[in-house]
């Protein structure tokens, strides 16, 4: 019999894919067995995110650095999961929420609970595949295993490049591929048929934070057309993270320069390029703006910094009818448990949950097992380029071997027209 109650906890400040600092967490069971985890960090962050503990100690790292965080995982929340089952992931979130004792997780610090979170789960697993650990540890009822449709950020704009681009990410969905490696596939030949347009065009193809160029192209059409171009012969779709909180100033959108009706913009873009989804078209807290605009676009709306991974955010959103979609990251709420829960409740109400890196990674590939474990449909993880990204895209790759003839792969699935239901 193995032994899973947790024995101790050992957090450490590690390095993300811009150099920042960043929390990872070694979880160790009684039995011996340990689990490792590292947490994200985003750039184009959300106003209502779970908060990310910095040392704000100038003397170190411009202010970045993650001790505090680092000492609270070893300290405060290491005496309180101390002794319980990690396999009952639930119970060891709750306690960490009721010790922390804030609703943002301010005072621990959600980098610090989101880290023993993973790195318990991690742990508990043990020899079990992580994919496999995790339905059964939530419960979930499936017989099929879902290979989500990776959602490839080719050119990078907003606040991950200096494109001048002021849309963030332009991606490419291979929604007619018969496996995900064959996506995958068809995702990496397209980027670089798309670095070689860029290059005729005299554009570097230098990339941005998620691995995807960063072009000074002057118009969003531009970047628009040759990804397009790009894609010729290639059973795919485009999709767009705007992350327009950050061209919102005064209650007016600014796009290239100016204020411009972004609703007439976006279903222009929508009809020309066939693009199947639109995360965050519009400012977090614009409710209204999203649900006059997500009845307006025939493609699906994909709140980001709108729901930040909250099943309260959602539950309004669902209510409200505000988008169709959620973008799900583990460090915008901070444990394991709620992200499950956020994930649960999306799809029960008819929208896609699409789980997602963030623009600052690490090597830690947790969000590829739990796309699978929970049949999400899509994942968003970068350009097919820079090893943080392809850490989780070649994840999948050897979870879809492993599965074998029991894996499918998802398609166009999380962007087919929204049940009544979540409309
Ligand atoms: P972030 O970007 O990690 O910088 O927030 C990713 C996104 O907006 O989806
Ligand atoms: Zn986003």
């Amino acid at each position: 019999m193995t032994n899973t109650k947790i024995a101790s906890v050992r957090a450490q400040e590690i390095l993300d894919s811009r150099g920042f600092p960043t929390v990872a967490a070694t979880v160790t069971l009684e039995d011996g067995t340990t689990g490792w985890a590292a947490v994200p960090s985003g750039a184009s962050t959300g106003e209502h995110e779970a908060v990310e503990l910095r040392d704000g100690d100038k003397a170190r790292y411009f202010g970045k650095g993650v001790s505090k965080a680092v000492a609270n995982a070893d300290g405060e929340l290491a005496k309180a999961v101390k002794g319980l089952d990690a396999g009952d992931c639930a119970a060891v979130d709750r306690k960490m929420i009721a010790v922390d004792g804030t609703e943002n997780k301010g005072r621990l610090g959600a980098n610090a609970i989101l880290a023993v979170s993973l790195a318990s789960a991690r742990a508990a697993a043990g020899k079990t595949p992580l994919y496999e650990f995790l339905r059964s540890a939530y419960g979930i009822k499936s017989s099929e295993w879902l290979l989500p449709a990776p959602m490839l950020n080719v050119i990078n704009g907003g606040k991950h490049a200096d494109s001048g681009l002021d849309v963030q990410e332009f991606m490419v969905v291979p929604v007619g591929a018969p496996t995900f490696a064959d996506a995958l596939r068809q995702g990496a030949e397209i980027y670089q048929i798309l670095k070689k347009k860029l290059a005729a065009m005299g554009m570097t193809t230098a990339v941005g934070d998620e691995g995807g160029f960063a072009p000074k192209l002057k118009t969003h059409a531009e970047a628009l057309d040759v990804l397009t171009e790009a894609c010729k012969g290639y059973d795919v779709r485009l999709a767009l993270d705007c992350a327009a909180s950050e061209y919102y100033k005064d209650g007016k959108y600014f796009l290239e320069g100016k204020a411009q009706s972004v609703a007439e913009v976006y279903a222009g873009w929508v009809s020309k390029y066939g693009i199947v989804s639109i995360e965050d078209p519009l400012a977090e807290d614009d409710w209204s703006g999203w649900q006059a605009l997500t009845a307006k676009l025939p493609c699906r709306t994909i709140g980001d910094d709108l729901f930040v991974t909250n099943p309260k955010r959602l539950a309004r959103g669902i209510k409200e009818k505000s988008a169709n979609a959620i973008l799900i990251k583990l460090n915008q709420i901070g444990t394991l448990t709620e992200t499950v829960q956020a994930v649960t409740d999306a799809q029960k109400a008819g929208f896609s949950a699409v789980i997602s890196h963030r623009s600052g990674e690490t090597e830690d590939s947790f969000i590829a097992d739990l796309a699978v474990a929970l049949n999400a449909g899509a994942i968003k993880t970068g350009a097919p380029c820079r090893s943080e990204r392809l850490a989780k895209y070649n994840r999948l790759l050897a979870i879809e071997a492993a599965l074998g003839p029991k894996a499918s792969y998802a398609k166009g699935r999380a962007f087919a027209a929204p049940a009544a239901a979540g409309r």
